[in-house]
This record gives structure tokens, sequence and C-alpha cells, in this order.
């Protein structure tokens, strides 16, 4: 693709960048198939473990799509992506972001998650800065970034807003607290038109297998344990991930520049209640299967160091602002989502593969680390 109409996608091959870039295609698995616009994408994306080039079979070789395999730490391939593009607006999305590797093996996340920003934010200046008219004012920079960056949260504790301080928890958090602090610093110093949005938990179609929904859906069809860290009573506020992908054109379209968003769907459950509708689902839509019940799966094992005991979003400012609001309760998404992993075996397959988990170690080499076992413990 040539010329000015599009985008610049980072990590647009992973979970929710796969899902976004389908939607505004108009080819995301549980939406209506209208796309959102006809600005086109360009999709940079280094195409770890965590980035899926399958996400995105349903748009391969369209007009409109285009694909540049790299990584957001290297400057030139940087610059020189924003000069032949010359995209409209940057939706930053790559990031490492399992919570869980970052424990075992931080630097990964220290070198994307902030360096890879560092880099995205001064060649977006430099692009910026050459920019003329109406092109320049419209010009935006979105960082997705999540609500880990506010810490944990007590039972009664308010959700998390838009004011809250930052206490971030985990490396993940610390390197993606320090990526929006680097976004505000751009913003403040340079004027860089750039808008940071705090998501809480997604879920939904093309989740890798190492985060909690897929995870414990691909251990139960296969009869595996499903690891319960702790207690179980750890909370999270769940959003269908079609949902923050409307939030982030709403954010894009309308969002104020140097302003956060906090984006949630409030729906707190427990990680056990989680766990155990899953398993109430896979009973109904798979009634014959030897592992039903489900939930007799269920094992708890030790808990994550350092594990924040509950998230919560208070997404008032984006529903009044810009008018957003949540389509799926966690209900209909969560039956959408354990039907899709159902209707996708191949994926799943390929993804939990040997072959794949080769690919991914040639790749990606050291940075891969299978995600950690859990470690069983008897209560
Ligand atoms: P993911 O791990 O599924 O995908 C990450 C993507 O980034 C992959 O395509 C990967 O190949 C790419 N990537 C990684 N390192 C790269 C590099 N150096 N250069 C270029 N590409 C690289 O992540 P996700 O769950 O889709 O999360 C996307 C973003 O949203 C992240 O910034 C994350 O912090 C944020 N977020 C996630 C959630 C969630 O629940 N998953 C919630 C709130 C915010
Ligand atoms: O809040 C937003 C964040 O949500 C995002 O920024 C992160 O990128 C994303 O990974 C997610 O982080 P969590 O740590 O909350 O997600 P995860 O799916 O790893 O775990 C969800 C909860 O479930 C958490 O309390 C840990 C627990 N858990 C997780 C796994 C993988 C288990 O009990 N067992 C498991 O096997």
């Amino acid at each position: 693709m040539s010329g000015s109409n599009c985008i610049l996608v980072t990590g647009g091959t992973g979970f929710i960048g796969s899902n976004f870039v389908l939607d505004w295609m108009g080819a995301g698995p549980t939406t209506s198939g209208k796309p959102t616009s006809d600005t086109g994408i360009i999709n940079l994306d280094l195409l770890t473990y965590a980035g899926n080039p399958a996400n995105l079979a349903a748009i391969e070789g369209r007009p409109g799509y285009t694909l540049v395999h790299g990584d957001i730490c290297d400057a030139t391939l940087v610059a020189e992506t924003l000069d032949r593009y010359q995209p409209k607006a940057i939706v930053h999305f790559a990031a490492e972001s399992h919570v869980d590797r970052s424990i075992v093996g931080p630097e990964a996340f220290l070198k994307t998650n902030i360096d890879g920003t560092f880099t995205l934010l001064n060649a977006a200046r430099s692009y910026y800065e050459r920019l003329t008219g109406e092109k320049k004012e419209n010009f935006r920079f979105l960082h997705v970034s999540t609500d880990e960056v506010y810490g944990t949260l007590g039972p009664h504790d308010p959700a998390f807003h838009e004011k809250t301080p930052y206490a971030p928890n985990s490396p993940y958090a610390a390197s993606k607290a320090s990526s929006d602090h680097l976004v505000r610093a751009w913003v403040h110093t340079y004027k860089l038109p750039c808008i940071i949005t705090n998501c809480s938990n997604n879920y939904g179609p093309f989740q890798f297998p190492e985060k909690l929904i897929p995870l414990m859906i691909t251990h139960a069809l296969n009869g595996k344990p499903l690891p319960v860290y702790g207690d179980g009573q750890q909370i999270r506020d769940w959003l269908y991930v079609s949902d923050h992908a409307s939030a982030l054109v709403a954010v894009l379209e309308r969002g104020r520049i140097g302003e956060t968003y906090n984006v949630g769907g409030g729906n707190q459950r427990s990680n056990l209640a989680v766990v155990e509708t899953i398993c109430a689902l896979l009973d109904e839509l798979r009634p014959d299967s030897k592992f039903a019940p489900h939930s007799q799966l269920i094992t708890y094992v030790k808990d994550r160091p350092g594990h924040d005991r509950r998230y919560a979003i208070d997404a008032r400012k984006i529903e009044s602002e810009l008018g957003w609001t949540a389509s799926e309760s966690f209900e209909t998404g969560l039956r959408k989502t354990v039907e899709w992993y159902l209707a996708n075996p191949g994926w799943i397959e390929n993804v939990t593969s040997g072959a794949y988990q080769q690919w991914v170690q040639k790749n990606y080499g050291d940075r891969t680390g299978i995600a950690p076992a859990s470690e069983v413990v008897a209560r």
C-alpha cells in the first residue's frame, strides 16, 4: 500500500491487535462484517510467540492491509515505515503482555514495552514535525495500556479512575507504567498528539492459551487440570475484545489529546467464578465429553508472586465524553468466546502443537520461554 490513506498499528497480529484489525476491515469473527473504516492498515509486528499470522488469515492478501515484519525497537525500520506509508495515526498495541512471563523473565518486557515505546515515540515525533496542514492537525498516537498500572484494590475500594495514582506491582505492570509516563512526557514536552487508554482484562477469540480464559477452555477440552492460583478469589473486570476495539476507535476519532481514558465493561468476577462458568458452558455445549462435569478438573495451585488481588475500572469518562459503551455482557461474551474456541480446534492445535513451539523457538529464540508450569499444591 502506498499513499497516506492508512493507519499504522503495532502488534496487530496479537490478540487485541488482530481483533482490532479484523473489526476495522469488517472481517471480525463475531462482529457484523461492516468495516469500521475504509482507511487501510499497516501492521508492524515482530511476530513473537503471541503474534500469530493465522489470526489475520481472513484478510491476508486483501488490498488495504500490509504486514511489516519487524521490531518496534528498530529505530531505522520504524522511521522508514512511517516515511514510506505516511499514516494518519498510530495505534500502539505491541508489547510483551503476560504477567507470569514477566515474573520469570522481565528483560523482554523492559525492552519491548519501554525501549520499544520510546523508539516509536521518537520516530513519531520526527514524522509528526514534518507533517503539515490537515494531516498534522488530525494526526494521533494512541497508546494502548492497562489498568495494571494502578496496582491493586481492596474489596471495598472504589474502581480505578483516570486520576488514580500509579502503583504498578509486577514487572509487566511497571514496564507499561513506564511506557505511559514516556507517552505523557512526549505530549507535554514535544506536543506530540498522544492519547492513552488503560483497559481491564480482555477476552475473546484469538487469545493465546496462556491467559486465564483460553487456558481454562483448552485445558478442559483435553481433560487437563484447571490451575486456579491461590484461593481463586482474586477479582478481574472483564471486557469482550471487540468492545475494547470499538472503544479505541471512539478514542481515535473523538478523544482529547493528552487525555487518558479508562476502558472496562463493569464485569467484576472472581477467577474461580470465571472458571466455574467456563466449566458450566462446556458441560452444556459438550454434554457427551468424558471430562464432564468439567469443574472436577479444577486444581488449586501455588499463587502468583505479588498477585494483585482486585482490579476494577471506572469507565464513566469514556462513556460520558465519547459516548462509548460495551455491547457484550460477561455472559454473552463468554458464551461467544467458548463457542469460538470449540469451533476452531485447528487454531488451538496450531498454537499448542510442537510444530508451533518449534517455530516460536526458531523465530523468537531466547525471548520465548514457554509459559511457566504451575506448581500444583495439595490443599
Ligand atoms: P499479545 O501478547 O497477544 O500480542 C502482542 C503483539 O505484539 C504480538 O503480535 C507480538 O508479535 C507483538 N510484539 C511483541 N513485541 C514486539 C516488538 N518488539 N515489535 C513489534 N511487535 C511486537 O498482547 P495483547 O493481549 O493483544 O495486548 C495488546 C496490548 O494491549 C498490549 O500493549 C497490552 O499491554 C495491552 N492490554 C492488554 C490487555 C489484555 O487483557 N490482554 C488489557 C489491557 C491492555
Ligand atoms: O488487567 C489487564 C491485564 O490483564 C493486561 O494488561 C495483561 O496483558 C493481561 O495478561 C491480563 O493480566 P492478568 O494477569 O490479569 O491476566 P491472566 O489471564 O494471566 O490472569 C487472570 C487472573 O487469573 C489472574 O488473577 C491470575 C489468574 N490465573 C491465571 C492463569 C493463567 C489463574 O488463576 N490460573 C492461571 O492458569
